[in-house]
């Protein structure tokens, strides 16, 4: 089976480090032989979590579609940039919003339960988004994700990259590589588990 893996960066920025790494999860995935969808979550727009808008106007249209993208996939690959030691708002905002999603048109829909996910982290400073990735993965553990062990952390991420956007340093090569198998091979685990 052909695992299909989502990846997203937590920064819309032009030019981040986050999407750059991104970038490289996103090739080194399909090199591994998954079928990669890559998203920018600057396209699905949404308000700060508020229970009261939630109650007045419903789950916003983006974060239904978040979810069901989420669902339609057998893994997540995240890349985080790290803002005062946690991630970014953008990614907590969305995490929030996905989290209260349900059901689609009366049908269960449980985006996050059970589903694999990998995370990578990136900053401009020496310690490469290692708060920020240890926060993510509580969050997403809290909600009922599966995420994986190994991560992948860029540290000084305007040295980091090459002109093609490649990593500079092997030792981040083969980090990535080793994250993006075991997404592979925990992914195709659990939906052969949801499958059966
Ligand atoms: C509000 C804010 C808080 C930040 N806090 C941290 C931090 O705690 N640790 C860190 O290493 N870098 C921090 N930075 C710097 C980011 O690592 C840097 O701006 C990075 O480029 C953002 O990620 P991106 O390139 O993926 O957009 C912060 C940046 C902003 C805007």
């Amino acid at each position: 089976m052909t695992p299909k893996i989502l990846v997203f960066a937590g920064s819309s920025r032009v030019g981040a480090f986050s999407g750059k790494t991104a970038d490289n999860a996103q090739k080194e995935l399909a090199l591994q032989g998954a079928e990669v969808t890559r998203i920018s979550l600057a396209d699905y727009p949404l308000p700060i979590m508020d229970e009261d808008l939630e109650r007045e106007k419903g789950i916003p249209e983006n974060a239904v579609k978040l979810a069901r993208l989420i669902a339609a996939h057998d893994g997540v690959l995240v890349a985080t940039p790290e803002y005062n030691r946690s991630l970014p708002s953008l990614l907590k905002n969305t995490i929030d919003w996905v989290s209260r999603v349900s059901k689609d048109n009366g049908r269960p829909l449980h985006p996050f339960s059970g589903k694999a996910f990998a995370l990578c982290s990136s900053s401009n400073g020496p310690f490469a988004g290692i708060y920020a990735i240890n926060h993510l993965r509580t969050v997403l553990v809290h909600v009922g994700c599966e995420v994986v062990s190994p991560q992948c952390s860029i540290m000084r991420g305007q040295d980091a990259f090459d002109e093609d956007g490649g990593f500079k340093d092997p030792r981040s090569r083969d980090i990535m590589t080793t994250v993006c198998q075991t997404l592979i091979e925990r992914a195709r685990m659990l939906s052969t588990r949801i499958g059966e």
